[in-house]
């Protein structure tokens, strides 16, 4: 049976524009959609917007608008933006699409006729930015929000609650038993730390007097819905929950999430979920911040970088590679242009570009389209076997989400290549009428290894990959054929263009 899996993003809050920040999960899961299809299975892939509450609400009035207008706008600049960067979703989710209120609704119903959830007095100190509660422990020591650096607001009024205190329990046996359920490990760590702290209730309402874009209480009118709880739902509602539910989806579900966000998703999602009657997803997958100038890359901090504009500066695709190769899964890391351009040319323009047209070029004058495969030595089944090798260690690499380790194997196969090129001298071959077999078996070696490098690395360079097997004449589709990666091939037709994969960059002067 082939195997189904979902990946969902965070669905991305309407009040700033698409960032460097918000690109990284969305690159991700992109990534880990486009490799497991190239293996054959089904993957459907959910990102969209986060549309409600107070942030985008305040954000509308301040520039004078309609709240709706305003979010239909940036919605459609997320999902334009997602288009341009060739990001291949299934699913755009809107937190103010008709059937996600609706089903919000029905959550809210089904919980409160549970009794699940009461209404009672709260006071306790509102941060905006992060649209929750904090605890007292949660600030810093100059009392304030750790993550936007803003004193929460104290806040005292009458609310509904879910009751999520009774799951602490459960969640933490969730957590115990599924050592996959939060990963990497320092996450899970940190979140039964923060369990061991008695877990208090949620407040799940705004009154209308504070608010008024939310989705409406189904059973109480001056209220709507708090934003997390309204856009948490979403993963679940886009599967068919609760009428046409597709279990089996959910049962193979990974949130790729921030860490920012890992206390909503580890509990408050994981409670409601409980409290719903459905099992929590496999997965969740905690990704660390993009860093500039040592803070996070965010709006309300204004350092941010705009993933279209990177693009149009430094090469289509080259921001996949960068930010892969760049951050290891689950930590820090710090964006810089220097950075960037330095590994634009190292890796790409350098490394496989240059390699590939360094080959390209001695095909085009001296390679007659095919090699015997009697004609091997033993260097050249040395140097093949490093195909096997590099695929298994990609492969390593994408199954525990430490996508650097994958490059760098790949990065190895594209410098082994060279080294080859060096070591056989193709154009001192060419020069001497008694290598001729011997010089179609170099050129022929050296095509196999670029067919392993531009099939392996579609997932992160769908473009580079698509070029480089069509200048080589493999005609098979990379995003479908993984099994291309190791083929033994003995005939390639190599164009009589070479592609310009990746130009070398530098940083702008200013
Ligand atoms: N709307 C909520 C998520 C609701 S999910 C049901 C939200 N939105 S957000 O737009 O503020 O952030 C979305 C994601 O982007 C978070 O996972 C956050 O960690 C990520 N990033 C935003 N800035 C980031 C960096 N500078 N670096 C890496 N990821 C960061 O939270």
């Amino acid at each position: 049976m082939t195997k189904r899996s979902y990946l969902t993003t965070p669905l991305y809050y309407v009040n700033a524009r698409p960032h460097l920040g918000h690109s990284y999960t969305t690159i991700v899961a992109d990534v880990m959609k486009r490799y497991r299809l190239q293996r054959g299975e089904e993957v459907v892939f959910l990102t969209g917007t986060d549309e409600h509450g107070e942030k985008i609400e305040q954000m509308a009035k301040t520039q004078g608008r309609p709240v709706s207008e305003f979010v239909d706008e940036v919605a459609a600049d997320f999902r334009a933006t997602w288009e341009k960067m060739g990001i291949s979703f299934d699913i755009f989710y809107r937190t103010t699409q008709l059937d996600h209120v609706a089903k919000v609704k029905q959550a809210l119903q089904t919980l409160k006729d549970k009794g699940e959830i009461v209404f009672r007095e709260y006071e306790g100190l509102y941060c905006v930015g992060c649209e929750r509660f904090l605890t007292e422990s949660e600030l810093t020591d100059k009392g304030l929000c750790p993550d936007h650096e803003k004193k929460p607001e104290p806040r005292k009024e009458a609310n509904y609650f879910f009751l999520m205190s009774k799951y602490q329990g459960a969640i933490l046996s969730h957590i115990e038993k599924h050592p996959e359920y939060i990963q990497p490990e320092h996450f899970k760590n940190e979140m039964l730390s923060f369990l061991k702290q008695p877990l208090g209730d949620l407040c799940i309402s705004r009154p209308k007097f504070r608010l008024t874009w939310g989705i409406e209480l189904p059973f109480d009118a001056n209220y709507v819905t708090y934003v997390w709880f309204d856009a948490l739902l979403n993963y679940l509602c886009a599967t068919g929950w609760p009428s046409k539910f597709d279990q089996a989806l959910w049962s193979e579900c990974t949130h790729l999430i921030g860490k920012d966000i890992l206390k909503t998703h580890a509990i408050y999602w994981t409670a409601m979920l409980l409290a719903l009657d459905v099992k929590p997803p496999k997965n969740l997958q905690v990704g660390g911040y993009w860093l500039m100038d040592g803070s996070k890359m965010s709006k309300s901090l204004g350092n941010v970088v705009r993933p279209l504009e990177i693009e149009e500066k430094f090469g289509r695709d080259t921001l996949r590679f960068f930010l892969l190769r760049e951050m290891s899964y689950g930590l820090d890391a710090t964006f810089s242009i220097e950075g960037y351009v330095n590994c634009v040319n190292a890796y790409l323009a350098n490394g496989m570009g240059n390699l590939v047209s360094r080959v390209l070029t001695l095909c085009q004058k001296n390679f007659k389209g095919s090699f015997s495969e009697a004609s091997l030595t033993e260097a050249d089944h040395k140097a093949l076997e490093k195909r096997a090798q590099t695929q298994s260690a990609w492969d390593k690499g994408f199954d525990e989400l430490k996508f650097q380790n994958s490059l760098k194997a790949w990065s190895e196969l594209v410098t082994h290549v060279d080294l080859y090129v060096n070591d056989m001298k193709p154009w001192a071959l060419a020069k001497d009428p008694a290598q001729a077999v011997r010089l179609q078996t170099v050129l022929g070696i050296c095509l196999q290894l670029i067919q392993t490098l531009a099939v392996l690395i579609y997932p992160v360079l769908p473009h580079a990959s698509r070029e480089t097997l069509q200048a080589i004449g493999v005609a098979g589709d990379p995003a479908k054929r993984v099994d291309l990666a190791l083929e033994n091939r003995f005939e390639y037709r190599v164009s009589q263009t070479v592609p310009k994969l990746f130009m070398r960059v530098q940083a702008p002067s200013d």
